[in-house]
């Protein structure tokens, strides 16, 4: 399994608000090189694809909700030991409880709209890479 690439989606509420290019150019200053980047639309039941790990959880149909709620973009990101890495440059779930310098500290606005995605593992990269990305990976 490749260690070298991670998954991200950059979320609504950044879109919304004007930052994407705040939090890419935070990505690639922390060395990660974007190998594929997508601004598109999840329709809802693309978005519950996506999450069907959470299916059994309380948030999941709001955050398949939100997720849906308007653009976002996807990326393929390129760095030696990247799932940890990119998981430690964005912070902790909640930005209440991010370290300070992480994406979702500076940017998020809840548990829920936290800025940001990253993938938890490279088995999941690759699948995440695949959902978005078909061709390529
Ligand atoms: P992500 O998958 O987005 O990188 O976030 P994560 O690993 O830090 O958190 P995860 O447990 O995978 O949860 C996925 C997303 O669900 C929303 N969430 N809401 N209301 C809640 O208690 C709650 N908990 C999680 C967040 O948007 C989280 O990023
Ligand atoms: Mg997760």
């Amino acid at each position: 399994m490749q260690n070298n690439i991670t998954f991200s989606m950059v979320k609504p509420e950044i879109i919304k608000a004007g930052n994407l290019g705040e939090i890419i150019t935070q990505i690639e200053q922390n060395g990660f090189r974007i190998k594929a980047l997508k601004l598109t639309q999840l329709s809802i039941e693309d978005a519950k694809k996506f999450y069907a790990i959470h299916q059994a959880r309380p948030f999941y149909q709001d955050l398949c909700a939100y997720m849906a709620s308007g653009p976002i973009v996807a990326m393929v990101l390129e760095k030696d030991d990247a799932v940890a890495s990119f998981r430690k440059l964005i912070g902790a779930t909640n930005p209440v409880e991010a370290l300070p310098g992480t994406i979702r500290k500076r940017f998020g606005k809840s548990i829920e709209e936290n800025a940001i995605h990253g993938s938890d593992a490279d088995s999941n990269a690759s699948i995440e890479a695949k959902f978005f990305f078909p061709d390529l990976y």
